[in-house]
C-alpha cells in the first residue's frame, strides 16, 4: 500500500519507475527491515535507471545524426554504482575532484572517458588528470598557466577545452569572456604540449534556449580558433538537462493553489526547482538540437556541417529515478489541536532541495509499520523535521495531510533523491554516523535484496 501525504486536493506524488513503485507498494516490510538493520536515513540506489536515462539521451542524439559524447556529472551523487553503470552503458565521467577521478579510474575509466569541467582544480588534481590523459576544461587564463606549469617537459599533447562565460552570464565567476578565450588561444599557439579540443560552457538554470544562444557564441570562437590554425572538434554544453519529478499538470495546479498558510513558516519560498516541467531530458535535447541558430540553420545542422561533436555533462538528468531516501519516524508531537510535527531519524541534510535554499516539492510516501486500519481516520496535519537541534532542520516545511495517522517506527520515503538531494550535505552532525547507501537488486524470483555500493564491489 502506498500512502501519499499531501495538501488535500493538490498532491505532488512523485513520478516513480516501476521497480520503485513496486518496492513501495508491495515490499513495505522489507523496507522496514532494511531501515532497522542499516539505520535511518537509508539511501537506496538503482543504477540501471541511469542506463535507461543515458539511452534516452543517446537516442535523441543518434536520431539527429550529431556526433556526441555524454559524460555523467559524477558530482551529483557519491554512489560508485552509478559511476559504474555510466561506464558500462558507454558514457564518460565528468570528475570534479581528485577523489572522483580516482574512483572513476579504479572503475576502469581511461583518459578517453574522462573530462574535468570543474573550475578550481588543484595542481595535484591537474597532475593526475594529465597522467590519465583526461580532457581538461580550462576555466581561466590563470588556470591555463597553472596547467602549463605541471605539464612534463616532453608530454604528448594534453587535450583541453576553453570554458566560455557566455555574455548573459557576466556576473558568473565561472568561465571566461570571449576576449579572454582569444587571449588563451594566442597563448596556446606557442605551447605544443596542449591541444585545443573545443569550447565549453555550463549555465545555471534549465532552459535549452540559453544553451542555444551560448552555442552561437561558442561557434564564433570555433571559427576564430580555426582561423588561427587550430583544429577544434567539439562544443561542450555542460549540464542542466531537466528532471520531471512530478506530473506537470499537478505541479502547475499545486503552484497556482499554494498559499503562505501551506507552510509552517507562513511564507511561500521565492523559487523552486521546476519539479513538474513540461519537458523530459530527451524532449529538452530534441528542442535544443532543433533550435534555430542563424540563416535557418539548426544547432544539429551546424554541428554536423562543421564536423563538430556535441559534448555534455548531465548530472541530475542521468541520476533521475536512481535513488530513494528512507527515514524512520522517531516521534510525533502535537503542536496544537490540529497540527503536529513529525520527527524523523536523520536530517534535512539528507533529503532536501539544498541547491536552492528552497523546498523539495515532492510528497513523501508513508510506509506504516503495522497494517493501516481499514476504517477511515481523520487526516493528520504535520510538517516533517530532522533530529538535530537546528530550527531550520526541516525536511518539509509544507503542512502535509497524512490520510492514515503516522506512528513511531513507520517510514517516510522521499523518492527520486539521487540528483543532489540525497547526499550533497549529509554529515555527522551530533556524531550521528553517515547514512548507509546500498544498491537494490533482484533475485531470480523478483525478490529485491541489497548489495554494498562500493568501488570494490563488482
Ligand atoms: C560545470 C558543470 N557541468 C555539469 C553540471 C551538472 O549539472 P546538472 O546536474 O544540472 O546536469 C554542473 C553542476 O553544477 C556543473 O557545474
Amino acid at each position: 500500500m502506498t500512502l501519499h501525504c499531501q495538501k488535500a486536493g493538490h498532491g505532488l506524488p512523485p513520478v516513480l519507475r516501476s521497480a520503485t513503485a513496486n518496492l513501495l507498494a508491495r515490499h513495505g516490510s522489507l523496507l522496514l527491515g532494511w531501515a532497522a538493520r542499516y539505520g535511518s536515513p537509508l539511501n537506496l540506489i538503482w543504477p540501471e535507471a541511469l542506463e535507461d536515462n543515458f539511452a534516452a539521451l543517446q537516442g535523441a542524439l543518434t536520431e539527429s545524426g550529431v556526433q556526441h559524447a555524454i559524460y555523467y556529472g559524477a558530482k551529483v551523487n557519491k554512489s560508485p554504482g552509478l559511476m559504474r553503470a555510466a561506464l558500462k552503458t558507454g558514457a564518460g565521467i565528468d570528475v570534479s575532484s581528485l577523489y572522483e577521478l580516482r574512483d572513476a579510474t579504479r572503475l576502469g575509466a581511461d583518459g578517453a572517458r574522462l573530462v574535468a569541467t570543474g573550475p578550481a582544480k588543484t595542481s595535484v588534481f591537474h597532475k593526475e588528470l594529465v597522467d590519465s590523459g583526461a580532457l581538461i576544461s580550462v576555466d581561466s587564463p590563470e588556470e591555463l598557466e597553472d596547467l602549463i606549469n605541471v605539464l612534463p617537459a616532453k608530454a604528448g599533447p594534453q587535450p583541453i577545452l576553453l570554458r566560455l562565460r557566455p555574455s548573459d552570464q557576466s556576473k558568473s565567476r565561472f568561465g571566461m569572456p570571449a576576449d579572454a578565450i582569444v587571449q588563451c588561444l594566442a597563448r596556446l599557439l606557442g605551447e605544443s604540449r596542449l591541444r585545443l579540443e573545443g569550447v565549453h560552457f555550463h549555465l545555471s538554470g534549465y532552459r535549452w534556449e540559453n544553451r542555444a544562444a551560448a552555442l552561437s557564441e561558442a561557434a564564433d570562437l570555433i571559427t576564430e580558433a580555426r582561423r588561427m590554425g587550430f583544429t577544434p572538434r567539439m562544443i561542450d554544453i555542460g549540464g542542466g538537462l531537466p528532471v520531471q519529478y512530478v506530473d506537470p499538470v499537478s505541479y502547475r495546479n499545486h503552484l497556482a493553489a499554494q498559499t503562505s498558510d501551506d507552510y509552517r513558516t507562513g511564507k511561500v519560498p521565492e523559487s523552486f526547482y521546476p519539479y513538474g516541467g513540461t519537458l523530459s531530458a530527451s524532449d529538452w535535447l530534441h528542442s535544443f538540437l532543433k533550435a534555430e541558430m542563424h540563416q535557418g540553420r539548426t544547432v544539429a545542422d551546424y554541428l554536423t556541417r562543421e564536423g563538430l561533436s556535441l559534448a555534455m555533462e548531465p548530472g541530475r538528468a542521468l541520476a533521475d529515478q536512481t535513488a530513494i531516501t528512507v527515514f524512520k519516524i522517531s516521534r510525533i508531537k502535537a503542536l496544537g489541536p490540529d497540527t503536529h510535527v513529525i520527527f524523523v531519524e536523520g536530517s534535512s541534510f539528507s533529503a532536501c532541495e539544498t541547491w536552492f535554499a528552497s523546498e523539495f516539492l515532492i510528497d513523501p510516501i508513508h510506509v506504516p509499520a503495522a497494517r493501516p486500519p481499514l476504517s477511515a481516520t481523520p487526516p493528520v496535519r504535520a510538517y516533517v523535521a530532522g533530529h538535530s537541534c537546528l530550527d531550520e532542520d526541516v525536511l518539509s516545511n509544507r503542512w502535509l495531510d497524512f490520510p492514515v495517522a503516522p506512528e513511531v517506527g513507520d517510514l517516510l520515503v522521499f523518492a527520486n533523491t539521487g540528483g543532489y538531494q540525497m547526499d550533497l550535505l549529509e554529515n555527522e552532525f551530533h556524531r550521528h554516523p553517515m547514512p548507509a547507501r546500498l544498491r537494490i537488486t533482484e533475485d531470480a524470483e523478483g525478490q529485491p535484496y541489497l548489495v554494498p555500493d562500493t568501488v570494490e564491489e563488482v
